[in-house]
């Protein structure tokens, strides 16, 4: 039996391997590259001074006070980190059921991204709108009787986005999963004047085990009563990824976030290729704690299973990564470059 000759090549003339055979050769064949810019540093904000905690189930990981994530901004713009993301963990007495202090001009995030584009006014700085650090119950969105409601949640949604717009964040991230709250956002923005604060919609979330470790940073795993299922998408579920995205590039996302990220790298690609807009991924704390637990008893290696992780997610279409181990990764970009 004769095989037809692929146009591909084949065996014996054609090796694979010859373009392995070095490192300057595999180096010169790359088909992705990472590097620094790619990367988001979420930071968690506390209050205090001079003021750290250690988060459990984030080994490495810390949540911060003002003058300490003012210090880790500096470091993200020295290792060329584009963008930080902040996420707030508020005193439990200042939550209530409807999330009010979310709205309050003065709240931690708020001051939080004051003290950044104080000192740092290059660097971008992302907020997340939701109500989930503010609820007593621990939801993205207003709850009653066992129900959240989507729009009057929109209503607080548009009024959050405009506070951290006026305290200097450029980029709003809405990651409620509220219908239609991105259309609404980007008009309240534009009424106040914000035309050219972005809008970064987290528009493929899902309802996931993997976002446990993050709900104990801000502070929302133990008040969190049920699940999120009502909102964020099921992960059995891919064509509807690409509806959620349709209607919020409609509606003005400026770019759109898939989250969690390595197991939904399927749909990174699908929302890349279908609509072409920047496309963000989401590393999320169950996946950094995964790497970080299986390093620590020396199952993997810690730093070649990070990069390689981030590469996974360029190979995939991701224009950038929200990761834990981005100031990490770009120490080790740097080593490495
Ligand atoms: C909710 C929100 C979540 C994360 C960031 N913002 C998830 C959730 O509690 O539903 C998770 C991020 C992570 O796990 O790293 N607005």
């Amino acid at each position: 039996m004769t095989t037809k000759p692929s146009p591909l090549g084949s065996f014996p003339r054609t090796r694979l391997r010859r373009n392995r055979r070095t490192p300057w050769l595999r180096a010169l064949v790359a088909e992705h590259r990472l590097a620094p810019s790619d990367l988001i540093a979420p930071l968690f904000v506390i209050e205090g001074k001079n003021a750290t905690e250690d988060i459990a189930s984030m080994p490495g990981v810390q949540r911060l006070s003002l003058d300490r994530t003012v210090q880790a901004a500096a470091e993200a713009v020295r290792l060329s980190i584009p963008a930080v993301a902040l996420f707030p963990r508020i005193d439990d007495k200042l939550k209530g059921d409807d999330g009010t202090e979310a709205l309050n001009d003065n709240n931690l995030v708020c001051r939080a991204v004051r003290a950044i584009k104080a000192s740092q006014p290059g660097l971008g700085v992302i907020c997340d709108v939701a109500l989930d650090p503010y609820t007593r119950h621990g939801h993205d969105g207003l709850l009653r009787d066992g129900v959240i409601l989507n729009d009057e949640t929109i209503g607080m949604l548009c009024k959050q986005a405009v506070v951290q717009a006026q305290a200097g964040c450029d980029i709003i991230a809405p990651s409620d999963m509220m219908d239609g709250r991105v259309g609404a956002v980007r008009d309240a923005l534009d009424r106040a004047g914000f035309t050219d604060v972005a809008i970064l919609s987290y528009a493929a979330k899902y309802a996931s085990a993997f976002y446990g470790p993050f709900r104990d940073a801000v502070g929302s795993k133990a008040l969190l009563t049920g699940d999120k299922k009502t909102y964020q998408m099921d992960p059995a579920n891919s064509d509807e990824a690409i509806r959620e995205v349709a209607l919020d590039v409609a509606e003005g996302a400026d770019m759109v976030m898939v989250k969690p990220g390595l197991p939904y790298l399927d749909i990174v690609r699908r929302v890349k290729e279908t609509f072409a807009v920047p496309t963000f991924a989401y590393q999320v704390s169950g996946e950094y704690a995964m790497i970080v637990a299986a390093a620590e008893r020396g199952w993997i290696e810690r730093e070649r299973a990070i990069l390689e992780s981030l590469m996974a997610f360029k190979r995939s279409g991701a224009d950038a990564v929200l990761t834990y181990f981005a100031f990490e990764a770009a120490r080790l970009l740097g080593r490495n470059s």
